[in-house]
């Protein structure tokens, strides 16, 4: 990596200690193992919050005004805990959520439709993983509403299209763990965005997880939602437009998030 800064912005890299974070805006935090073959997704949560469990106190007492951008599964019920053990204010505290999730929905509708992925607005929301929710209700392209936009350029948007461009987004992280391991590419441009929108004070809209507010049903649980992101972290949270249907399964997500938070006690 050092050796292509040339090619790239000029950044240092360099590996370090918890008192090398004094001073940083941003801490990501990474740690923490992946699923083994065979484990639940409950005994993964409880491996990886012992990891943080340890980790966060050492960089909340280096870095006190930092912002946390947490990558480790299960990132929604672990920026929970991680909001909690650090007592930051849940601005401070960010999940890359469904940031990938949604870039991926992007890519497999701009892939269908040949249209560049850019050009393509859409949002995945709720739970990084199984029970998330792809919001086709709002998608567009250029301002014109996805089903008007494929029925102008002459694509059948059939159900058994979106069927697939569902399976794709949903089960992408399966697919890439079971082809090489383990995903990177994509989180950590998803990362980088985060870092960068916070860096520029850009104001940008970002599919995060982040704690709700006690005035919500959902009170203190972590899933996401369009957020704008800036130098302070997240700023606001927009309330999407969902269809019913949406408004159930995003129901149905923060339940299950709502059952592991439980689980381990964080509730
Ligand atoms: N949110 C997402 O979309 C997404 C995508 C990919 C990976 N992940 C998650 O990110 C995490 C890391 O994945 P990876 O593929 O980089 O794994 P990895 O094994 O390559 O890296 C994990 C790192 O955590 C460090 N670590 C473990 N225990 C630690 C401790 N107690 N203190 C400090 N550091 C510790 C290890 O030294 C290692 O460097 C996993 O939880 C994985 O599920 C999330």
């Amino acid at each position: 990596m050092t050796h292509a800064t040339p090619f790239a912005r000029p950044v240092r890299i360099m590996a370090g200690d918890y008192q090398d974070l004094a001073g940083a805006s941003v801490v990501v935090l990474a740690c923490g193992l992946g699923q083994k073959p065979g484990e639940t997704r409950l005994e993964l949560l409880q491996r990886n919050r012992s990891v943080l469990e340890k980790v966060v106190p050492q960089i909340t007492r280096n870095a006190p005004d930092t912002i946390l951008v947490i990558a480790s599964n299960p990132v929604d019920v672990l920026t929970q805990m991680v909001t909690q053990v650090s007592a930051f204010p849940p601005g401070r505290v960010i999940g890359s959520g469904t940031i990938l999730d949604t870039a991926r929905f992007r890519t497999l509708l701009a892939e269908n439709l040949n249209i560049s992925t850019h050009s393509v607005h859409s949002y995945v929301l709720g739970e990084h993983g199984d029970s998330e929710v792809l919001v086709w209700s709002s998608a567009s392209v250029g301002g014109v509403p996805l089903e008007a936009f494929a029925s102008q350029i002459g694509c059948a948007l059939t159900q058994e299209l979106k069927g697939q461009i569902d399976d794709g987004v949903r089960r992408a992280a399966y697919r890439i763990i079971e082809g090489k391991g383990s995903t990177y590419y994509g989180i950590a441009s998803g990362i980088s965005r985060i870092v960068s929108a916070i860096r520029t004070n850009e104001r940008a809209v970002l599919t995060v997880s982040s704690s709700l507010p006690e005035t919500t049903e959902f009170a203190g649980l972590c899933f996401s939602l369009p957020r704008i992101v800036a130098a302070g972290g997240i700023v606001a949270t927009l309330k999407p437009e969902l269809s019913s249907e949406e408004q159930i399964d995003l129901r149905k997500s923060a339940e299950v998030l709502r059952r592991a938070a439980q689980a381990i006690g964080n509730l």
